[in-house]
């Protein structure tokens, strides 16, 4: 979800009100693919490269953060909807890893939509924290395969994301998802994420029908 602070800057404003925009654009987001009976959706909220911005617009985005987990409950429950949480929660502030258990356990039932919110996250990191994992629970890592490594990622039952979309034009990863993107379809938009509509989404849909894909192998 990228654009925020450009969306801002445009209409000479603060950052800090493209954050708000840009959550606005998150619920629309959201709600359009629970409708659309997507499975899983996640997105990329917080790296753990974005501690590196000023205190202040890291503390709005934690508020807002906050604010979303405790004040979204009955829009979850009316939509089915299951929160879950990937990246390092030991690095995260305190009250924001408790409202994120909360809310993941209270949505724990819902079998709709899976949002998967990337907080705290990077994708280097969620494979270092893997491989630290496998070794402290005992697994052989010497014998390790594939297989072994993804047992450990932040939510190995959450199958590899078919497509990844990034709003605002940059072609970057941004250290999102490496390991289970390695046969994603990628799709760039230069549509700021605060502007994001359902049209938005629907043209990345289409777009992904379009590709083929071969997973590596070749189309018989
Ligand atoms: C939002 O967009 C992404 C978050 C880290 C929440 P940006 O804040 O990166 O917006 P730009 O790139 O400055 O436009
Ligand atoms: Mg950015």
């Amino acid at each position: 979800m990228d654009g925020n602070g450009r969306w801002a800057r445009a209409r000479g404003q603060m950052r800090t009100q493209g954050h708000l925009e840009g959550l606005k654009a998150a619920k629309r987001i959201v709600k359009a693919a629970a409708d659309m009976g997507i499975r899983y959706l996640t997105l990329y909220t917080f790296s753990t490269e974005n501690w590196k911005r000023a205190a202040g617009e890291v503390n709005f985005i934690m508020g807002l953060v906050r604010k979303y987990l405790r004040g979204e409950l009955d829009f979850y429950r009316e939509n089915g909807i299951r929160i879950r949480h990937a990246g390092d929660t030991t690095g995260l502030p305190p009250d924001i890893a408790a409202e994120l258990k909360a809310a993941c356990e209270e949505t724990g039932n819902f079998d709709g939509l899976q949002v998967i919110l990337a907080l705290n996250y990077g994708g280097r990191d969620e494979i270092v924290r893997a491989v630290r994992r496998a070794a402290l629970g005992g697994t052989d890592l010497a014998s390790a395969t594939e297989a072994t490594i993804r047992l450990f990622l932040d939510n190995p039952d959450v199958p590899d994301p078919d497509l990844v979309i990034r709003s605002a034009g940059e072609f970057r990863i941004s250290n999102f998802l490496l390991w289970e993107g390695a046969y994603a379809e990628y799709y760039v938009s230069p549509v700021l994420w605060p502007d994001w509509t359902e049209k938005e989404l629907r043209a990345a849909l289409e777009a992904f029908g379009k590709r083929e894909r071969k997973f590596g192998g070749i189309v018989p």
